[in-house]
């Protein structure tokens, strides 16, 4: 008898049509937050589930007793309670890898985006501002030859290191738990605390994961000591920043400005203060956004739910003490 999935995410033509071939199929368009009627009524006969964007709490996981693993379409689990799916015998996988390139891609996207205000002067052409030629007022920061600051030097901070370094012949910085000899000798990179970090680099980018120890990382200690000229990117996850504070600190002026893709709270509201500061570039969360990305997180989760399914260990297993 095939397997029931629970899609909760749209797949291409082909990828939909690998996964009707295993199994059943029942597709729940975009559930809300406010709205998971649909997916509770699913949850009961679900052997596997394929999305992302959902925090799938204790009280939905009550309702699919027969679940076996959740293929998740992202890299980040912070969606997930991973101690409790593993004792639930629950599988979790992820999409590693095939995001990091094109995550890093994003990133320097912000660095440069706010760096040369590109969004800003750009609206202002829009807008048919443009009457002559720009002087000091409108003038951005250089990117080349800064020092590049990275928090969290796993895959997509590597990516970070490389732009940085090869394109932008920029000193990096980087702090993790600890040194990364390759990475030091590759990026001519040098590992130091996050104060350090903080103090000395022009562009701070986070690129850590969601987790108890990292909710909050950066406060308002932390914002007072970047210096003034330095710029914030966030690309890992918005609850990484306090972000009163960060809006406090922009607000002042005591950074030059940041570059968010992510936010405490997503989407953003209409009426978050930082969308009144013109030292901010905000974007909706499009790390991995691009055709080709999505499309091979899709058939990389695809992968993981169908062997997981076939009774396989899965691909990109990420609570692996659930197999013991
Ligand atoms: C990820 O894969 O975790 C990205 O942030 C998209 O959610």
């Amino acid at each position: 008898m095939k397997k029931h999935v629970v899609l909760y995410k749209k797949l291409s033509p082909a990828l939909l049509a690998k996964l009707q071939d295993a199994a059943d199929v029942t597709f729940i368009d975009e559930p809300k937050r406010d709205n998971l009627q649909r997916l509770r009524e699913a949850l009961p006969s679900a052997d596997g589930l394929l999305g992302a964007s959902i925090k799938l709490d204790p009280a939905l996981l009550d309702l699919a007793p027969k679940l076996k693993a959740i293929a998740s379409v992202s890299v980040g689990v912070d969606n997930y309670d991973l101690d409790d799916l593993t004792r639930r015998g629950v599988m979790l996988c992820n999409t590693p890898d095939v995001l990091t390139e094109t995550t890093a891609d994003t990133g320097f996207a912000l660095v440069l985006a706010t760096a040369r205000r590109v969004v800003e002067l750009a609206s202002l052409v829009k807008a048919g501002q443009w009457t002559r030629s720009v002087g000091p007022a409108h003038y951005g920061t250089d990117v080349h030859g800064k020092t590049l600051g990275i928090v969290g030097m796993g895959r997509i901070g590597e990516a970070l290191a490389q732009r940085g370094h090869f394109g932008f012949g920029m000193p990096i910085l980087y702090h993790s738990h600890s040194p990364k000899p390759a990475v030091d000798q590759r990026f001519a990179a040098q590992h130091c605390s996050l104060d350090d970090l903080l103090a000395r680099a022009d562009f701070v980018c986070l690129t850590l994961p969601l987790t108890p120890q990292t909710e909050g990382l950066i406060g308002t200690r932390e914002l007072g000591l970047m210096k003034p000229g330095a710029i914030l990117i966030n690309i890992s996850r918005g609850k990484v920043v306090d972000e009163a504070a960060l809006i406090e600190t922009l607000r002042h002026r005591r950074i030059r400005g940041a570059g968010l893709d992510v936010f405490e709270r997503e989407p953003l509201n209409h009426d978050s203060p930082l969308l009144k500061l013109d030292n901010v570039v905000a974007t909706p969360h499009i790390g991995s956004a691009t055709e080709e990305t999505r499309e091979a997180m899709a058939a990389c989760a695809l992968d993981n739910l169908l062997a997981a399914l076939r009774g396989e260990r899965p691909g990109n297993l990420v609570n692996p003490a659930v197999l013991k």
